[in-house]
C-alpha cells in the first residue's frame, strides 16, 4: 500500500513574508511621496484575550513593513454614542489612512451600527456595506482580509480553481459568505461552482466529498474528518482553537477546523494551523491599508 504523504503545504507564513517585502517597498514609496508612511489604527474595546492578541499582531505587522500604527484601547463600559464619536474622529483624521474596530464588541454595542459609521474609504476590513456591495458586483473596493488572504495564498501556490467545485463551510459575514462570492467570481482565483454549507445543511459529508476545494470556517475544532473529503482535494482551514495538551509545556496546542493529520493524507494541498490562513489575514489588512494610503 502506498502510504507516502505527497500533499503540498500551503505555507501562509512563507507567502505572507514574500508579500510583506513588496508591501514594505510600497510603504517606502508612499513615505517619500507623501512625507509619511501608511497609517493604520485599531480600536479595541474591552479586555477579550483573543481580540487583544489579534490586534497586537496587527500592530506588530505594521511595524515590520514600516507603517505607522495606533492602538486605541477603550473601556468595556463605553457607550455606543462615545464609540461612534471616536469612529467619527478617525474618519476625519487626515493623518490616518485606514482603521478597524476589532470584533466582537461587547454585547451592549451594536456592531452593525458601528461598522456602518466607518467611512468606506477607510474601511480596510472591508466590512462596510458599501465595500461588501462593491465586492459582490466585482467593483473596486476593500476586500475582507481573511477571504482576500486565502485568495492570495491560492494564487501564490498556483492552485487551479477554474471550473472546480468549491464547498465553503460556514456562512459568517466576515469569512464564509464573502469567500463564497470571491470563489464564484469571474476571476482568478475564482470561476468555481460554489456551495455555501452551514449549520442547517443536510448530509454535509456527501456535499464535501464532491468538492475539489473545501474551505472550512465553521469554528469547531477538528470538524472536517478524512471520510468527508475525496482524494486529491485542496483544503483551506480558517479555524484556530486552543485544545488541552498535557504533553506540551504550555498545556495546550493550536488546532484548526480540520482534523489535519487524517485529512492531509488525502489532500493535494492543505493549509497548516498555525501558519496557514492566519498570517495571510494580517497581510491582507496591510495590503488594504497600503491601497488606502495611495
Ligand atoms: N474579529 C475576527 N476577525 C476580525 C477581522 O478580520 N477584523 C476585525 N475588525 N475583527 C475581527
Amino acid at each position: 500500500m502506498d502510504t507516502e504523504t505527497t500533499y503540498q503545504l500551503l505555507d501562509g507564513k512563507r507567502c505572507s513574508e514574500a508579500l510583506k517585502q513588496s508591501i514594505a517597498e510600497g510603504a517606502a514609496a508612499v513615505k517619500s511621496k507623501r512625507g509619511r508612511p501608511p497609517h493604520l489604527a485599531a480600536i479595541l474595546v474591552g479586555n477579550d484575550g483573543a481580540s487583544k492578541t489579534y490586534v497586537e499582531a496587527k500592530v506588530k505587522a505594521c511595524e515590520q513593513v514600516g507603517f505607522r500604527s495606533s492602538l486605541i484601547r477603550l473601556p468595556e463600559t463605553i457607550t455606543e454614542e462615545e464609540l461612534l464619536s471616536r469612529v467619527e474622529a478617525l474618519n476625519a483624521d487626515a493623518e490616518l489612512d485606514g482603521f478597524i474596530v476589532q470584533l466582537p464588541l461587547p454585547t451592549h454595542l451594536n456592531a452593525d451600527r458601528v461598522v456602518q459609521a466607518i467611512d468606506p474609504r477607510k474601511d480596510v476590513d472591508g466590512f462596510h456595506p458599501v465595500n461588501v456591495g462593491n465586492m459582490v458586483l466585482g467593483l473596486p473596493g476593500f476586500l475582507p482580509a481573511t477571504p482576500s488572504g486565502i485568495c492570495e495564498l491560492l494564487r501564490f501556490y498556483h492552485i487551479e480553481t477554474d471550473g472546480k467545485r468549491c464547498v465553503v463551510l460556514g456562512r459568517s459575514n466576515i469569512v464564509g459568505t464573502p469567500m463564497s462570492i470571491l470563489m464564484s467570481r469571474n476571476a482568478y482565483p475564482g470561476n468555481c461552482t460554489v456551495t455555501l454549507a452551514h449549520s442547517r445543511t443536510k448530509d454535509l459529508a456527501s456535499i464535501t466529498r464532491e468538492a475539489d476545494i473545501v474551505i472550512v470556517a465553521i469554528g469547531k475544532p477538528q470538524f472536517l474528518k478524512a471520510d468527508m473529503v475525496k482524494e486529491g482535494v485542496v483544503v483551506v482551514d480558517v479555524g484556530i482553537h486552543r485544545v488541552q495538551d498535557t504533553t506540551r509545556k504550555s498545556g495546550f496546542r493550536l488546532v484548526g477546523d480540520v482534523a489535519f493529520n487524517e485529512v492531509a493524507t488525502k489532500c493535494k494541498a492543505i493549509t497548516p494551523v498555525p501558519g496557514g490562513v492566519g498570517p495571510m489575514t494580517i497581510t491582507s489588512l496591510l495590503l488594504n491599508t497600503l491601497k488606502a494610503s495611495r
